[in-house]
């Protein structure tokens, strides 16, 4: 008897997406430090410089493979393998071999683009590992005296990451997620190179006092601004760890303009953490849809679903994985 297809959570999802995703927070680096990082369904080994430089490589050495991440050691530069102590620099070659005066020509460790910009270490990710083809963006808000000293939230979300990000354009699950009392009209507009991609709303009245605005970068990488009053006004920033295809570690920052610090700071920052919780019982449980039935007002998704597909190269794009076998017990009884 064959069984036929049905739908599990797990079975059809996109790859990871083209751009630039957070793999920590650069103030929990210090100089001299090792961390291993999962994130894209690899191993990585993340390091701080003795002069202060990020670096992530592949985790697992070439030699015997031993983790790189853990209890690797930074020496000036470079990271030393914990095993038989080969050491590599920041441009991946192996530099020494301490018990070996000649180094094997293929004797290299993946390195990947770090951008550290913003607060978090950035990580650039390519399925064809070509380089970045655009820059992270510079938040304004955080180099600005006028703006509160930065609030950390992190959170992991059990699914892909472009499920997360899809929930900026979608305006009406504020409704039925968020207990809103409708939905103000919301535009999404596309810049000239294809690339950024913003969400209004755009009413401003008594039902709906705040006005939003969201800057998407790539799939996980966003800024949400909301205007309550002239000089009252909230920035979110937004980066995602895709730990896996099912598993995304999101790292948020958020400051306030200094008028609102003392009175809406926290208040602003605990409305944020109980509306993620609202998502998170929808986020656990959904699956990805390919090919939505989307109806004739769901514009904003329908705007989405088109601009995301530049994040995905062609044949890379769906990625089957396999359900998870049953596991077979043996018993003596
Ligand atoms: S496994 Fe890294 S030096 Fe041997
Ligand atoms: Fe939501």
């Amino acid at each position: 008897m064959t069984l036929s297809a049905c739908e599990s959570r797990t079975q059809l999802t996109p790859y990871f997406p083209i751009g630039w995703y957070s793999i920590g927070r650069g103030h929990e680096l210090r100089n001299g430090e090792v961390q291993a990082v999962t994130v894209f369904d690899r191993e990585l080994a993340l390091y701080r410089s003795r002069s202060g430089k990020a670096v992530v490589t592949d985790a697992f050495c070439p030699h015997l493979g031993a983790h790189l991440g853990v209890q690797g050691r930074v020496v000036g530069e470079d990271l030393r393998c914990p095993f038989h102590g080969w050491k590599f620099g920041p441009d991946g070659n192996c530099n020494e071999i301490p018990y070996c005066d000649e180094i094997p020509e293929r004797a290299k460790i993946r390195i990947w683009h770090v951008n550290e910009t913003n607060g978090d270490i950035m990580v650039w990710f390519h399925p064809q590992d070509l380089p970045p083809t655009f820059d992270m963006p510079v938040v304004e808000e955080f180099n600005s005296d006028e703006w509160s000293q930065p609030q950390f939230w992190e959170f992991t979300v059990p699914n892909h990451v472009q499920n997360i990000a899809e929930n900026v354009c979608d305006p009406e699950h504020f409704q039925y997620v968020h207990r809103m009392p409708d939905t103000p009209p919301s535009e999404v507009t596309i810049e000239e190179d294809g690339r950024i991609l913003h969400l209004h709303t755009d009413a401003k009245d008594a039902a709906h006092p705040n006005q939003l605005h969201a800057t998407v970068y790539n799939p996980g990488l966003a800024t949400v601004r909301t205007t309550y009053a002239p000089d009252a006004a909230m920035m979110l920033y937004s980066t995602a760890q895709p730990v896996s295809l099912h598993e995304t570690h999101m790292r948020w920052t958020l400051t306030v303009r200094n008028e609102i610090v003392d009175f809406a700071g926290d208040d602003v920052m605990r409305g944020i953490k109980d509306g993620i919780f609202d998502d998170m019982h929808i986020w656990e449980h959904k699956i990805y849809r390919e090919k939505p039935l989307f109806c004739k007002a769901d514009t904003t998704l329908v705007q989405f679903r088109k601009w995301v597909r530049q994040f995905y190269v062609d044949g890379m794009r769906f990625v089957e994985t396999e359900p998870v076998k049953p596991k077979i017990k043996f018993s003596n009884v």
